[in-house]
């Protein structure tokens, strides 16, 4: 375990199943639907990469970026950033592929801007899912959810503490001393 590490919150067999329930739901929800599997960098390329290997269907991916976080800060500054260039949304159900739900700004946010640009339908999955953290502004309900976990920051597949922190195999709470929290 890395040294910034508290404790392992879930190892990569933990990870392993949830991604697989979640694909069993995606696979058997979108049987006769053009799927389009939205990941929103960068924290959810682990999720995104090992999601879409696991779904038993056709489908097709893009990516997009959301800001949200300030460098070198765990808290988010509230004002939410989507970039996204993704053509023909139209043709598409839209899955949007995300690794944590905090606040629920960034989704929120996200699924408004899918809507917006046309998809036929927009749904939200979150590997891991923080409800004490949930601001009042958010009314968005998650689709799919792989696991709700306690109010502690947390690093590695894909998720990152000023950047550092995403190789790590497994999702771990970092420790408060490491941001200063
Ligand atoms: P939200 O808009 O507050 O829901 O935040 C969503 C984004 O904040 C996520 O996609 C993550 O990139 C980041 N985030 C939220 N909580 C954590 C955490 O515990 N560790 C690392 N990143 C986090």
């Amino acid at each position: 375990m890395h040294s910034d590490v508290k404790e392992i919150l879930l190892s990569e067999e933990d990870i392993a199943k949830l991604v697989s329930d979640i694909a069993a739901q995606i696979s058997e929800d979108y049987k006769d639907k053009k799927l389009l599997l939205v990941c929103v960098l960068k924290g959810s390329i682990c999720f995104m990469a090992d999601l879409m290997r696991k779904i038993d269907l056709p489908l097709e991916i893009e990516f997009l970026r959301a800001k949200s976080y300030l460098a070198g800060s765990s808290e988010s500054c509230g004002d939410v950033q989507v970039k996204s260039a993704i053509d023909n949304l139209s043709e598409y159900d839209v899955v949007v592929v995300e690794d944590i739900f905090d606040t629920g700004r960034t989704l929120q946010k996200v699924k408004a801007k899918m809507i917006e640009d046309g998809a036929k339908s927009v749904r939200c999955c979150s590997l891991l899912d923080k409800p004490e953290r949930r601001d009042e502004s958010v009314t968005l309900k998650l689709d799919y959810v792989g696991k709700e976990i306690p109010n502690a920051f947390v690093v590695g597949y894909g998720l990152d503490y000023d950047e550092k922190y995403r190789g790590l195999p497994y999702v771990g709470i970092l420790k408060p001393e490491v941001y200063g929290g």
